[in-house]
């Protein structure tokens, strides 16, 4: 099976550039983040501090989280409730972050990612999929931008999505998310040895895309 990794910080693209190449090679696309969004909301579903290992680890044996690919497109389920947008709020997001940083919580989601891996063709977006869950992915990609492009990226999707926020509070998510996801002892946010870092700040999408896809025909 071919795997291509793309890993990076929160906005730099990595969901819209590996949904759009997934298309044209016809492979699947797996957004990893859905899947740790999905162990946070249900934290909060709670009322659980998100932080807290013990709470955070007692909720997953209660819990299925599942991957469902429809028509090409990944939709999420926690106890059989599809909750694809509902993982999408900054709540979610600092959720996911904080559950990420908990071991238990990475290894419950580990076989699941490998299995999609083994079984199809994909493109798995996340922050440690080159390093951990993917070492030998026939390409690696590490996306990054700068973080005031990436947080007003960020910003007008939401501003899309109706969901109410101001700018400085998607910046300031964003750095603490960043900060906590490179630096947590487990499976931290950082590029491959073998990664190619593409920095698409001041790029055009169809640039970064064409970029890429040049990358992958020259591996693959
Ligand atoms: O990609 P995202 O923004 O949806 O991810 C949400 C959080 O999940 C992110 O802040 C860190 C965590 N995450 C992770 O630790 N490992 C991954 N492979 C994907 C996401």
């Amino acid at each position: 099976m071919i795997n291509i990794a793309i890993d990076g910080p929160a906005g730099a693209g990595k969901s819209t550039i590996a949904k759009s190449l997934a298309h044209s090679l016809g492979y699947i696309y797996v957004d990893t983040g859905a899947l740790y969004r999905a162990v946070g909301l249900n934290a909060l579903r709670f009322g659980y501090d998100t932080k807290d290992e013990k709470l955070v680890t007692s909720t997953l044996s209660k819990i299925k989280v599942e991957l469902k690919f429809i028509n090409g497109v990944q939709k999420i389920y926690l106890n059989n409730e599809d909750v694809s947008e509902d993982i999408r709020t900054p709540q979610a997001s600092m959720a996911a972050s904080n559950v990420s940083a908990i071991a238990s919580v990475r290894e419950y989601l580990f076989d699941l990612q490998q299995n999609i891996a083994d079984k199809n063709n994909c493109i798995m977006d996340g922050r440690d999929i080159g390093t951990v869950v993917l070492p030998n992915a026939q390409v690696k990609i590490f996306l990054t931008a700068s973080v005031e492009e990436r947080a007003n990226r960020r910003y007008k999707e939401l501003m899309e999505k109706n969901i109410e926020i101001d700018y400085n509070s998607v910046l300031e998510e964003m750095e603490q998310r960043d900060f906590q996801d490179s630096n947590r002892e487990i499976a931290p946010l950082k590029p491959a040895d073998d990664a190619i870092i593409v920095d698409t700040t001041n790029k055009s999408l169809p640039q970064v895309i064409n970029d890429i896809k040049n990358i992958v025909e020259e591996r693959v």
